[in-house]
């Protein structure tokens, strides 16, 4: 695994452009299952979750390409093993999206249940409820998830109890290819969702209520054979680099943006006394730092909620500001693993259940810190950034499965940074 050595503090200066969406590429990546032609992909971001899910495609018998430096993909796939197996799905929790196009597709999937992580255990239940209803057959044994279509896949009504992201996404995948209508209550918003059902309706796909909790899709099938696709931006790689800005009190240009995804993220930093301009549509964002930030009090939430993949990168920022803040996680039930690392550079943070409580502004000094899981491994490489002194994280691996090379494009805007084996 690699490290990072950061020497702060850092003033940055600059633009930057935001990489293609991990979030939106990995659903899109599985969504190829569906189809017998090949499927094109653009701005791919060259990320360990991408290579995860291209070698998940592979042995399920899918001919891949990927070049590297434009960030095309093309994916030819000729499934011959409906399988998906630990040893990726341990990996990369997304692994659980074979399973929606596999059973849509062919009617049968084996794919491992992909385990707990760091932030939480990560079930799929809902996943397979709601798979249950259209029809499906699941067992769970020995650590997989067996899924056969006994019959015909048909459409019904699905209400998912809490919202789950790649939950709805699995059944965006099984709703279009069923008989019949499929109705999905309480569906997640997120623009990742919205990105999949978009590119589903121009392959032929009869989708409506997109972007709300209520989804209804007209099954029958795809009309394309081998179409193309975009990746949008990743707000969340977005919203890190805000962070990044205000905490280093740096004057940066962000772009390859769509602000109309960030407002929550957007709103919480302007009241903490960012200034932010939208440009070019809101495909570029110019931040502008302030002296003195003000506290604030932050619940994470479903989209178009404060998102929780933002939260480690907020919290850190909120050591900065003039006062008492509270950061509440109602997401995942242990996604404060940065609070430890962040009190060894000087952090003032106490978390009782789920939620923190910041104390700031506080000075932080370099120490080593280890990395733990993949959102919070950016707010440590911001913590170096606004340490004085030395700051080692470890573990980089997780920076690594969603952020194109953070280090690289920090360097090129002033940081002192190097990466070394560990
Ligand atoms: C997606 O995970 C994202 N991953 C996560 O990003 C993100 O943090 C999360 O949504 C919330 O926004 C991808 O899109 C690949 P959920 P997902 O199902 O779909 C509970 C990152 O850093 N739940 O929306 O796995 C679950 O425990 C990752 O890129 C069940 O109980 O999350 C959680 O508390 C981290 N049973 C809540 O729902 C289920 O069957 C939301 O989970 C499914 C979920």
């Amino acid at each position: 695994m690699d490290a990072l050595i950061i020497e702060g503090p850092s003033r940055l200066s600059g633009k930057v452009e935001v990489s293609g969406s991990k979030n939106s590429a990995l659903p899109l990546l599985f969504a190829s299952i569906l189809f017998d032609g090949k499927v094109t992909y653009e701005n791919i971001p060259r990320l360990w979750d991408i290579e995860t899910t291209l070698k998940l495609l592979e042995l399920m018998g899918c001919r891949t390409e990927w070049n590297k430096t434009s960030g095309q993909v093309v994916i030819f796939p000729e499934v011959t093993k409906k399988v998906a197996p630990y040893d990726q799905v341990k990996k990369m929790r997304a692994g659980i999206l074979a399973l929606g196009p596999l059973v849509a597709k062919y009617g049968e999937a084996k794919v491992s249940l992909p385990g707990g992580c760091a932030i939480g255990a990560r079930p799929v239940n809902y996943h397979i409820e709601a798979l249950r209803k259209l029809g499906v057959s699941v067992e769970v044994e020995e650590g997989y998830i067996h899924a056969t279509v006994k019959g015909k896949l048909v459409g019904n009504e699905i209400l998912f109890p809490e919202v789950t992201v790649t939950g709805t996404e699995n059944l965006l995948y099984v709703g279009v290819m069923a008989e019949g209508v499929t109705l999905l209550q309480n569906a997640a918003c997120e623009p990742e969702v919205v990105a999949l059902g978009e590119f589903l309706k121009s392959c032929g796909a009869k989708i409506t209520g997109l972007g709300t909790p209520t989804i209804k899709i007209e099954g029958g099938g795809l009309k394309t054979s081998s179409p193309t696709v975009v990746i949008p931006p990743d707000r969340i790689e977005a919203g890190t680099w805000v962070a990044i800005a205000l905490a280093t009190r740096s004057f940066l240009e962000i772009n390859h943006c769509d602000s109309s995804q960030m407002t929550s993220v957007l709103a919480a930093f302007r009241q903490m006394g960012g200034k932010i301009e939208e440009l070019n549509g809101g495909t570029t964002l110019k931040v502008t730092p302030s002296e003195k930030y003000s506290p604030l009090h932050i619940e994470t939430a479903p989209y178009p909620g404060f998102p929780t993949d933002m939260q480690a990168q907020i919290l850190t920022t909120l050591c900065l500001a003039e006062g008492r803040s509270t950061v509440v996680e109602s997401i995942f039930e242990n996604r404060f693993m940065h609070v430890a690392e962040l009190q060894r550079l000087g952090a003032k943070i106490e978390v009782n259940g789920n939620v923190a409580t910041i104390e700031g502004p506080v000075d932080f000094q370099g120490a080593p810190i280890m990395a733990t899981d993949l959102r919070a491994s950016a707010c440590l490489v911001l913590a170096g950034l606004i340490s004085k002194g030395t700051t080692r994280v470890s573990r980089i691996y997780h920076l690594d499965r969603g952020y194109q090379r953070l280090d690289e494009k920090l360097c090129r805007l002033g940081a002192k940074i190097t990466r070394v084996a560990e």
